[in-house]
């Protein structure tokens, strides 16, 4: 079944061409990485699909729905996204998971903060500030706090490049596990043609805003 399907994708600003065109379709639970050089427009690209930005031309359907039915803030929640950078506010660990429900006038439960900081590894982190979190651990909060919107996609920003070595390896596997146990539909941009691998079976390059490839991943990066 087709979660997400753009339709001649598009965005333009100032006559420069970010994206152009791009119609693919990506099914319930799928993972599909998003490999390119810098500057070919992957960000952008992502950026489109939760209307961070606006396409000026094409748009996206969410099961089958026209995203521009759909409220921005209920879209985001729908389909959450996590940068390269961990994005979070001073303030502890649990201020920070409840601020996005909060804005929709509900209340993270004790119960499901806790089991969310379970799932990504920081047990006992709640009342912990922010600004005194290694990389990893920043980057897991933020994980968190997206998944505490219980999103449909998840879209994936370089999300480990940020990291050293080892919290890379970390929050990778971290990654994989949540994206296999909740059977989420998943965007990720790398630059780690091994990791492309790892995470994907289909693949998406776009070179200078367009799309020139999509198919198995095997065939789109080569290692
Ligand atoms: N708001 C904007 N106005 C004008 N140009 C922009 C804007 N945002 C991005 N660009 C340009 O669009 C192009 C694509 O940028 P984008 O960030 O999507 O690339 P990317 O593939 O994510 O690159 P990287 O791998 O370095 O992250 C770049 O040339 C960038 O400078
Ligand atoms: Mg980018």
């Amino acid at each position: 079944m087709i979660i997400l399907e753009t339709a001649g994708l598009s965005r333009t600003v100032d006559n420069k061409i970010l994206v152009t065109d791009i119609s693919v379709k990506v099914e319930r639970g799928e993972v599909v990485s998003i490999v390119g050089p810098s500057g070919a427009g992957k960000s952008s690209f992502l950026r489109l699909l939760n209307r961070l930005d606006e396409p000026t031309a094409g748009t996206v359907y969410l099961d089958g729905l026209d995203y521009k039915t759909i409220p921005p803030t209920q879209l985001r929640r729908q389909v959450g996204m996590v940068l390269q950078a961990p994005y979070l506010f001073p303030g502890t660990v649990s201020e920070n998971l409840r601020f996005g429900p909060k804005q929709h006038g509900q209340v993270l439960e004790d119960s499901r903060l806790h089991r969310l900081l379970e799932q990504v590894g920081l047990p006992g982190y709640a009342d912990r500030e922010v600004t005194r979190l290694s990389g990893g651990e920043a980057q897991r909060v933020s994980l968190a706090r997206t998944l505490a919107n219980s999103p449909e996609v998840l879209l994936l920003d370089e999300p480990t490049s940020a990291l050293d070595r080892h919290a890379e390896a970390e929050v990778e596997s971290l990654l994989r596990e949540i994206i296999a146990t909740e059977q989420l539909t998943c965007l990720i941009i790398t630059h780690n043609p091994a990791q492309a691998l790892r995470f994907s079976n289909r693949s998406m390059r776009l070179e200078a805003g367009k799309l020139v490839k999509f198919g198995p991943v095997e065939e789109v990066v080569h290692v």
